[in-house]
């Protein structure tokens, strides 16, 4: 099969078949394609769309890339989630100790930041000690243990995404329906779970911008699971301001404790609870979404949530003293505030840009080999809606440089809106299909 040929016939919005996509995955995995034309044939994937065939095509071809994890061993119904990427969305690390707290087995497989979203792996690696390199013998140990393991993908699991997704990340092609619940689906189905909940972000500070495009991607995705078996529910979420109030790696584990203590509540408390409740509803242990949220919010006022962190970080090597001490977790020396420029309501948030700035505090990364700063990101300090007066502190930022808290800062002003009037505030929960 000649390759150019398949590059020239998607650009030109032709169909591709089955042996075709077939090629393509094989090409990428035993790296017989060089990156030139993978990179050539995503962009025009991303430009000329795949139809449901061809996704589900790609979906299954990338899923056998490498080894499927089975998690047949483990006893009852294990569920996994997936976020498609936000700004200060740490859900995974509040409600997967919810709902592994209440017997529902989690075991989940996280990946890295992409472009302006954070990654629960990076979130994990910035707790002294913590190990997400997990052998799969081992997760299924701590799965029978505990009910819960949080680790990166093992090494043998859709290495086709692995090598697609860091090309999308430095080519420009993130944000395609297709390639995205491709690369999303691939790895749930490897991963093993029985049940999937996925968390379609909607907005400013998404790869979808609009609820269209939120439904058509939760749509295909749902569909994928359905064509292998799989039970998946899709919650569209909001995303047209950071969920949470913390957004880098230590400060996000931070935030997610607090939550876990039952000191904060708010939009992350909110999504992390429906998340979770959709998860105990596919696995049966509840019977509907207000039984799911009222039992998780319980395990919130007992300690049975936090207890469970706790032995989640010491099963996987992390300290547990962060628990009680956050200066145990890294935070970047040097601090600047950003104050509000006039008088007024904020209206609108670019989000993807606040996720910008956070990069530029250290907290992401530019290019795939970019080491992070673990202790660096952003404070948020309002809310859209709210009041503020001139002067008046919007965010505060941590960095290792004066210099690069003030390049964060100049993307925070720009990303923030202050209007005269407030404007009704958008939904934080738009649609929820299974
Ligand atoms: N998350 C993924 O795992 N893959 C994507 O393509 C986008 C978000």
């Amino acid at each position: 099969m000649n390759f150019v040929d398949m590059i020239i016939k998607k650009r030109e919005g032709g169909k591709l078949s089955k042996e075709e996509i077939a090629f393509f995955v094989k090409g990428v995995t035993d790296g017989s394609l060089p990156d030139y034309q993978i990179s050539s044939f995503l962009m025009a994937a991303f430009l000329k769309g795949m139809d449901t065939e061809e996704t589900a095509c790609l979906t299954m071809e990338m899923a056998h890339s490498g080894g499927m994890f089975d998690l047949s061993s483990v006893e009852g119904f294990k569920v996994d989630k997936h976020s498609t990427g936000g700004v200060a969305d740490t859900t995974t690390l509040v409600l997967a100790p919810l709902v592994a707290s209440v017997g529902v087995p989690v075991v989940k497989m996280s990946g890295r930041g992409l472009g302006f979203s954070g990654g629960t792996i990076d979130k994990l690696e910035s707790i002294p000690g913590f190990r997400v390199d997990v052998s799969e013998e081992e997760a299924l140990g701590f799965a029978k243990a505990g009910n819960i393991v949080l680790m990166s993908q093992t090494e043998n699991l859709t290495p086709a995404d692995k090598k697609l997704y860091a090309l999308r990340d430095v080519t420009g092609t993130v944000d395609s329906i297709p390639l995205i619940a491709a690369s999303i689906m691939s790895k749930k189905i490897a991963a093993g779970a029985d049940g999937i909940v996925l968390d379609v972000k909607c907005g400013s500070g998404a790869f979808m911008k609009d609820l269209e495009s939120a439904e058509k991607l939760a749509t295909t995705m749902v569909e994928m699971g359905r064509h292998v078996g799989r039970k998946v529910t899709a919650v569209i979420s909001g995303m047209d301001q950071p969920l949470g109030m913390n957004i880098g790696n230590s400060l996000e584990v931070m935030e997610a404790i607090h939550v876990l203590k039952g000191e904060v509540g708010g939009d992350l408390l909110e999504v992390s609870l429906i998340l979770g409740a959709n998860m105990l509803l596919l696995a049966g242990r509840v019977k509907t979404e207000a039984e799911g949220k009222a039992l998780l919010l319980e395990q919130i006022k007992n300690g049975e949530g936090l207890k469970k962190f706790t032995e989640l970080l010491r099963q996987q090597g992390g300290d547990i003293g962060i628990i009680e001490d956050f200066s145990l977790l890294p935070l970047s020396p040097a601090v600047l505030s950003v104050k509000a420029e006039k008088n007024g309501y904020l209206t609108h948030m670019d989000t993807a840009l606040i996720g910008r700035a956070a990069q530029e505090t250290g907290a992401g990364r530019a290019y795939k080999e970019q080491p992070l700063d673990f202790g660096a990101g952003i404070v948020m300090k309002k809310r859209l809606g709210d009041a503020i007066t001139a002067g008046e502190e919007m965010a505060v930022i941590h960095s290792q440089t004066e210099q690069k808290c003030q390049s964060a800062a100049s993307y925070i002003q720009q990303a923030i809106t202050i209007g005269e009037k407030p404007e009704p505030l958008p939904p934080l929960i738009l649609r929820i299909i299974s």
